[in-house]
């Protein structure tokens, strides 16, 4: 008869999350990026190892330090995210909390660009691989419960909806980040978790509680099912 420890209810699980910003170079010292700390991804990977998950983080550039108990594999690139993220496959799990950057610059130059008087650079740029939408397609290889993240700033649930159908996975966590959400700018987010079945509205909750609220809705999801 095999033990079941409650206080580890992922134990034997996988699970791959990405966390924090893209860069993507412009030269070799300037880059474009998204805004993002990190500290939502970073607290569900360590939220999933504390449950007993075995837990890879890939990490954008962040100023967090590593989570305890969690492997990290620290990237810069949207591509190499990916890559770091294709060869983690097969997991259980995938959380992609990652504030990719959506286009990377085409062409981009091995030396500073110099500053002229009277030109400016023109950049052209080119759309960046969806990680989300990668993973819900690798075949034979898709992580059982695959889990994305969309901040949305109005019509909330029908623009994750639609969302978590373009990218393929199961579930979204829709952030409310609109004007009267009372987030902006704070420490809390308004979730709203969306699967096959509809909308589930969370309370304002912080990131950790945030994390650990899903640690435990994707437990749920996966007792009983064959290790
Ligand atoms: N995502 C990803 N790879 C990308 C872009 C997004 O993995 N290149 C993931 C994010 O980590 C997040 C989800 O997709 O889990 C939604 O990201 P979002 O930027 O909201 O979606 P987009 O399809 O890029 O749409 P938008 O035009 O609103 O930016
Ligand atoms: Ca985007």
């Amino acid at each position: 008869e095999a033990s079941f420890d409650q206080s580890k209810p992922l134990q034997g699980f996988s699970a791959l999350v990405t966390s924090g910003p893209t860069h993507e170079p412009i030269d070799p010292v300037r880059y474009i990026a998204n805004r993002s700390s990190g500290r939502q991804g970073h607290a569900i990977a360590e939220a999933l190892a504390a449950a007993g998950a075995q837990t890879l983080l890939v990490s954008g550039p962040v100023t967090l330090p590593d989570p305890p108990g969690v492997e990290v594999v620290h990237v810069e690139s949207a591509q190499e995210m990916l890559e770091a993220c294709m060869a983690a496959l097969p997991v259980d799990i995938a959380v992609c909390a990652a504030a990719v950057a959506d286009w990377r610059v085409a062409g981009l130059s091995e030396q500073k660009l110099k500053k002229e008087a009277g030109r400016l650079p023109e950049l052209t740029l080119a759309e960046n691989p969806d990680i989300l939408a990668t993973l819900s397609k690798a075949e034979g290889n898709r992580p059982r419960l695959l889990i994305g993240f969309a901040a949305e700033t109005e019509q909330v649930a029908s623009h994750a909806a639609a969302k978590r159908q373009r990218k393929g996975c199961d579930w979204i966590l829709a952030n409310d980040v609109g004007p009267d959400s009372g987030t902006f700018g704070g420490s809390d987010n308004q979730i709203t978790l969306i699967d096959e079945q509809g909308a589930e509205a969370w309370p304002k909750l912080d990131k950790q509680a945030v994390a650990r609220r899903l640690v435990e809705r994707i437990a749920e999801q996966l007792a009983g099912s064959a290790r």
